[in-house]
């Protein structure tokens, strides 16, 4: 027993928690996922699982996501950066909605499954209905050789490496950079943005470890006084806008899944067609406020909380002085193009939600009700 324990310490490398080693293996996860995909120096990209599908791909009318849970929370990321950058119509799907309500599929449409297991029961009926249909699967997977990979025409690995906590998160943030690697590979396809900005890009992805690194080596003290402040609300909502709202919806997750405290994700305008009526002094609101080109609003729906008395938590920009004065506690993170800041936003919600979970003693590696992989319906 004592060897069981001294070997799960060492799985654990030293950490208290699979979850908090996966959060702070994320540079390196997101690392791995670029190498040998984004030459740092020429900022070329090469992903080598386009190359049977890519005249597909650039011919393509409509591309399809479809996923369950934070996977799902990527795919809404994705949708916001192939229509910015492909100018393609994208929809993202539950797969459990998808496969049942008897959607239209052509052979034209490009399927991009989003599945860390890559076991995802929904998931994967949903890819053999539209197989069926003859769609073309791309499989964003991070199990090598699972069934989602192996049902898929083409894809791209991500190198996370095993993840272990039941909360993703290392796998999540290197969704997003094989995501992105993918829209901006696309877009030079396509010729639908400018190699000025596909190299932007390319060039703040390759700093991403770095930033990601630099967040958790100066946040996560900040985040412990914030969790043991707030752990014991009833309620928390998370708002942002654009890019950020995925990563709201995802935070929220986060939070539910690791501290069983009711969380809601929403478009930060979405709140005064009615959920602005449950803002008190005693709701805690997480705002994704990182400057970009809705900055302004974003800082007038903190505003509008702030007069409800709404107790503002929000993750900013490292130089905002105005989002910073606005709220009651603040989490910097370093100027980024707005296209990558959700990648770097979300890094400080996953390490909240695990330091509420663990301030409430609760089993944040095995969340009551979850499974690792949901391979049942
Ligand atoms: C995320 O923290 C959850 N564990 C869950 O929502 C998960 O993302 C979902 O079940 C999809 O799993 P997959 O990526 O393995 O398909």
């Amino acid at each position: 027993q004592k060897l069981d324990l001294e070997l799960a310490a060492i799985e654990k490398g030293g950490y208290e928690h699979f979850m908090i080693k996966e959060i702070h293996e994320q540079p390196q996860a997101i690392f791995d996922s670029l190498r040998g995909r984004l030459d740092p120096e020429s900022l070329n990209i090469t992903l080598s699982g386009l190359d049977t599908i890519k005249e597909k791909l650039i011919a393509a009318k409509r591309v399809i996501i479809v996923a369950c849970g934070t996977s799902w929370h990527a795919g809404l990321l994705a949708e916001y950066w192939i229509e910015e950058l492909c100018r393609v119509n994208v929809e993202v799907e539950y797969a459990s909605e998808f496969r049942y309500r008897n959607p239209i599929i052509t052979p034209e449409d490009i399927i991009i499954a989003i599945s860390q297991s890559g076991e995802t029961a929904d998931t994967l009926v949903a890819l053999e209905n539209a197989k069926a249909q003859g769609a073309t699967i791309f499989g964003i997977v991070n199990v090598v050789g699972s069934s989602i990979a192996r049902v898929s025409d083409a894809g791209i690995y991500t190198h996370a490496g095993p993840e272990i906590g039941v909360a993703s998160t290392k796998a999540f943030s290197a969704q997003l950079t094989v995501l992105l690697l993918f829209a901006i590979k696309l877009a030079e396809f396509k010729q639908s943005a400018s190699e000025e900005l596909r190299k932007q890009l390319s060039k703040e992805l390759s700093e991403v470890p770095d930033k990601v690194k630099y967040i958790l080596d100066s946040t996560v003290e900040d985040i412990k006084v914030i969790a043991k402040k707030y752990q014991n609300a009833t309620d928390f909502l998370f708002l942002g806008r654009g890019y950020n709202f995925p990563i709201a919806l995802e935070g929220a997750l986060k939070l539910k899944e690791i501290s069983y405290i009711h969380a809601e994700g929403y478009p930060a305008a979405e709140m005064k067609h009615g959920p602005i009526a449950l803002v008190d002094e005693t709701l805690p609101v997480v705002f994704i406020a990182t400057k970009d080109r809705v900055h302004e609003k974003i800082v007038s729906n903190m505003q509008e909380i702030k007069a409800r008395s709404g107790k503002l938590i929000s993750v900013v920009t490292e130089d905002d002085q105005l989002a910073i004065s606005l709220s009651d506690e603040h989490i910097k993170i370093p100027a980024s193009h707005e296209m990558i800041a959700p990648i770097l936003a979300v890094i400080p919600l996953q390490v909240l939600s695990y330091y509420v979970g663990i301030e409430r003693q609760i089993d944040v590696d095995r969340p009551r009700n979850l499974a690792k992989s949901v391979t049942v319906e």
